[in-house]
């Protein structure tokens, strides 16, 4: 029987996590909630779980986070799938996993549900983290950083920056909505983040050209590099570097000992701005969705 998570679940489901302080802790946050649990229960058994994670003020879910199945199930894509398919789009799955376990089972059998439930489009997305054993990035001397409180202007500077952009989501999110619409909807998502507003930055060069945008801010696991981006005329002399050292200077000085940031395998001038900045990989995120124009009313 497929159904909603229960009020008397709760310690059976804990049982059956890899990771159940997070659970309690996202619960209690409402970024887990009871109907964004959706369980297989064989009577009292719990065969089966999937979680969906939002924001605590999202109204719907924004992400299939967990996929679990009890050891004796014979058949987990089809269980999952199943279970998948209970919450209607859009959403996306997150699925974390190790540098080089990006091909083991427990990640194949979990696309492979995904993929069955409508969620065919995947993209790689390597997790990078500066930690304060590593020195810290050279901050730029060629580039000024301003802040900017009006919404308007950061959403007008992402639409210029989201011009060829090689990161698949903002690919998706131009086609669909138009760079400026989708640059809004971005800085709706960023201004529900955990880091404060007024860290953000537009960058200028020693002209009084604009260059980018530079977010610091913070999710629930804490500092991380919100946005970096450098505007389609200014791009080519390594500008991502200046910015990302700028994030993580002023993160560092807040006394953030750990911060983290994604980027699309795909996205290669920026992996290798992080890579050159001191970051190292320590994890894959595999972002499974619903491929674009197929989830109605998107
Ligand atoms: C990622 C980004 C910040 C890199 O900009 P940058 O600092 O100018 O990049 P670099 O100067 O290191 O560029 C290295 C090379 O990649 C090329 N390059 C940079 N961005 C490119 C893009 N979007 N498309 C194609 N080529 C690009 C540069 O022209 C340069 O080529 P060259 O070696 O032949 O001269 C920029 O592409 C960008 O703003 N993209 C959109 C936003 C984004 O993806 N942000 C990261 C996700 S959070």
């Amino acid at each position: 029987m497929f159904r909603t998570m229960a009020e008397g679940d709760l310690g059976r489901v804990l049982k059956c996590l890899d990771d159940p302080s997070r659970f309690e802790r996202l619960f209690e946050a409402t970024s887990y909630r009871p109907d964004w649990t959706w369980v297989a229960a064989d009577g009292d058994e719990i065969k089966g779980v999937a979680v969906w994670w939002g924001f605590p003020t999202s109204e719907r879910p924004l992400a299939l986070d967990t996929l679990w199945a009890a050891p004796d199930v014979d058949d987990p894509v089809g269980l999952w799938a199943a279970l998948i398919r209970r919450m209607p789009p859009p959403f996306e799955y997150h699925l974390f996993t190790s540098p080089g376990r990006e091909k083991a089972p427990e990640v194949t059998l979990r696309l492979a549900a995904a993929e069955l439930a409508g969620l065919g489009d995947v993209n790689e997305r390597l997790r990078y983290q500066w930690t304060d054993d590593d020195p810290l990035p050279r901050r730029s001397t060629r580039l000024t950083f301003e802040p900017e409180p009006d919404d308007e202007e950061f959403a007008a500077l992402f639409a210029a920056i989201a011009e060829d952009s090689l990161d698949v989501a903002t690919r998706e999110g131009v086609a669909r909505l138009g760079a400026l619409e989708h640059s809004r909807e971005d800085i709706a998502l960023y201004k529900q983040m955990r880091g404060p507003r007024d860290q953000w930055r537009v960058a200028f060069d020693q002209d009084g050209q604009v260059v980018g945008a530079a977010l610091p801010s913070a999710n629930d696991g804490g500092p991380v590099v919100g946005f970096v981006g450098v505007v389609p005329g200014q791009r080519g002399h390594g500008y991502a570097d200046d910015l990302l050292a700028e994030i993580t200077h002023v993160l560092a000085e807040d006394g953030a000992t750990c911060i983290r940031a994604d980027t699309d395998k795909v996205n290669k001038p920026m992996a290798a701005s992080f890579e050159r900045c001191g970051y190292q990989v320590f994890a894959i995120r595999i972002v499974a969705s619903f491929p674009p124009g197929e989830v109605a009313g998107s």
